[in-house]
């Protein structure tokens, strides 16, 4: 007979946490929400290897992970995953621009000759929109630096457009400049003892590397947490998937990604299994992620099999229809609890910690403390991230309201049915995701800034400052139906609808 799982499975918003003992130093300056990413011999007394400075990671999607989003959540301390579904040859490139980019040293996209006109400079300065530009002598963004001009150095009406840049440019004698290796520390200290707005930085040759905002600087210390390599560069991670990992990998590797992630709606296979054996054989050193699974069965095999981290949840993700599709899946909350179970038992039987990932279906912030106070190490969101400026799809009004597209890997719009394979051919492919609209929410700096202000703020409630103790000391309930009423705000006429993230 089949076996039958006798309790129901949970979603997260059946369940609270009930408070615990809040002592004098469990404030939230004092609350770290440091995490483990890959496995660790945690009982030998090794340290984990890769950490996070937040518990959140942004999913594998075309809709939600590429470069630009990957560098602004590094800079909040947690890892994107550049989605899979591309040519090995792009997503390269979006890692590779991840590392290149270098927090408050940016590469000048406007640039200019000084033999060249004022109309000329202003034509270039409309179409990059940014106002210094680089003079240098070949008018390219790397050669040799000769002066700087801004739009307050010339009025426009006041002076002949057919005049000269370098007659209104600052020339290189009264600039003040950095020299190649500078750090972003001591450039900022520059601009602030000269008291100018930028600086560029020069090679031996005088030639132009970068330049460094006043306003990027500054920016650099509102980012105490961010997630930087051994090189300071930003640190990333990329799906790959079962079928064409013997190329991608070391595309990857060579771009430089730091932890790869199979990228699966079903990982308890024999291709997961071949896919880390293989990889890791020839490159013991590559960090690779597995999953997804919703039982210990499927964590056990992928931790046997060399999973770094193992990923949890099928069919609870925002654009998700599997569940629908082929009746797969499980609360995503209950098999995050079995999974943190199995978790917890291998580590005891073997001494190696195998972080956990609960990936979708997180709808709330409070979510987020759920999924960690039953065992999680970090979680992954899609549709949080998507509805952001930093995501790389198209914001647009629809109905009077700002939105952002927000599409499954498994729908008709990403054809990513390498996520779904299990190997041979038989019948159709058949959609597993939506194409939908997600509500604008601004930046991902100040909604990840309110959601981790959140997490720790209930942490401190139950009585911890870490996530190892929230996981052991959380106590969590389930509620009724009936409770889930008396949460929000109920039986009075509300005046300002407040709305709960
Ligand atoms: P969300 O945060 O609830 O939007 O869920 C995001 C997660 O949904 C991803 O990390 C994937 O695990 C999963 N996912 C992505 N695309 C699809 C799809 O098309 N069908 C089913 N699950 C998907």
């Amino acid at each position: 007979m089949a076996y039958i799982f006798e309790e129901p499975s949970h979603t997260f918003d059946e369940y609270l946490l009930v408070p615990g003992y809040t002592g004098p130093d469990c404030i939230p300056a004092n609350v770290t929400l440091q995490t483990p990413v890959v496995r660790y011999n945690k009982k030998a007394g090794e340290k984990c290897p890769l950490t996070m400075n937040i518990p959140m990671t942004s999913a594998v999607m075309q809709a939600v992970s590429d470069d630009k989003l990957a560098v602004a959540l590094a800079k909040e301390g947690g890892i994107s995953f550049i989605f899979g579904s591309q040519t090995i040859e792009n997503q390269a490139a979006m890692v590779a621009r991840v590392k290149a980019y270098k927090a408050g040293f940016v590469s000048s996209d406007t640039n200019i000759r000084p033999e060249q006109t004022l109309g000329e400079l202003v034509e270039a300065i409309e179409k990059t929109g940014h106002s210094t530009v680089a003079v240098t002598e070949d008018g390219t963004a790397n050669g040799k630096l000769v002066g700087i001009i801004t739009e307050r150095d010339f009025r426009i009406g006041h002076c002949e457009m057919s005049e000269k840049v370098s007659a209104y440019m600052t020339p290189l004698s009264s600039l003040v400049m950095g020299k190649e290796g500078i750090t972003l520390d001591e450039a900022n200290d520059l601009i602030w003892e000269k008291k100018v707005n930028q600086l560029p930085v020069v090679d031996k040759d005088g030639k132009l590397l970068y330049l460094v905002f006043r306003k990027d600087a500054a920016s650099h210390e509102e980012h105490p947490l961010e997630l930087l390599d051994s090189q300071k560069r930003y640190i990333v991670g990329a799906g790959i998937n079962t079928r064409d990992y013997m190329d991608r990998v070391p595309a990857l590797l060579e771009a430089g990604v730091d932890v790869m992630t199979l990228d699966s709606s079903e990982g308890f296979t024999e291709w997961q299994r071949r896919a880390l054996q293989d990889i890791h054989s020839k490159w013991p050193n590559a960090k690779i992620g597995a999953g997804n699974v919703v039982d210990a069965d499927g964590f056990n095999f992928l931790a046997e099999a060399g999973a770094d981290f193992v990923k949890i949840g099928i069919g609870g993700g925002s654009i998700c229809i599997t569940r629908e599709q082929k009746g797969i899946g499980r609360g995503q909350a209950t098999a995050t609890i079995e999974v943190a179970k199995a978790r917890d038992a291998y580590y005891e039987k073997t001494g190696i910690y195998i972080p956990i990932c609960s990936d979708g279906g997180i709808v709330y912030d409070h979510h987020v403390t759920l999924a960690l106070a039953m065992g999680a190490d970090f979680v992954m969101l899609g549709r949080y991230f998507a509805r952001f400026d930093e995501s790389p799809t198209n914001k647009l009004i629809v109905n009077g309201n700002y939105v952002k597209e927000y599409w499954g890997e498994g729908s008709n719009r990403a054809r990513n049915w390498q996520r779904y394979d299990l190997g041979g051919k038989k019948g159709m492919a058949f959609e597993e995701g939506v194409d939908s609209y997600v509500p604008y929410a601004g930046s991902l700096h100040d909604n990840v800034t309110l959601t981790t202000s959140k997490i720790i703020h209930a942490m401190c409630n139950c009585g911890v400052t870490n996530i190892p103790d929230l996981q052991k000391n959380a106590k969590i309930t389930l509620v009724s139906a009936a409770s889930l009423r008396e949460g929000g705000a109920h039986d009075v006429i509300v005046k300002n609808t407040v709305k709960a993230n």
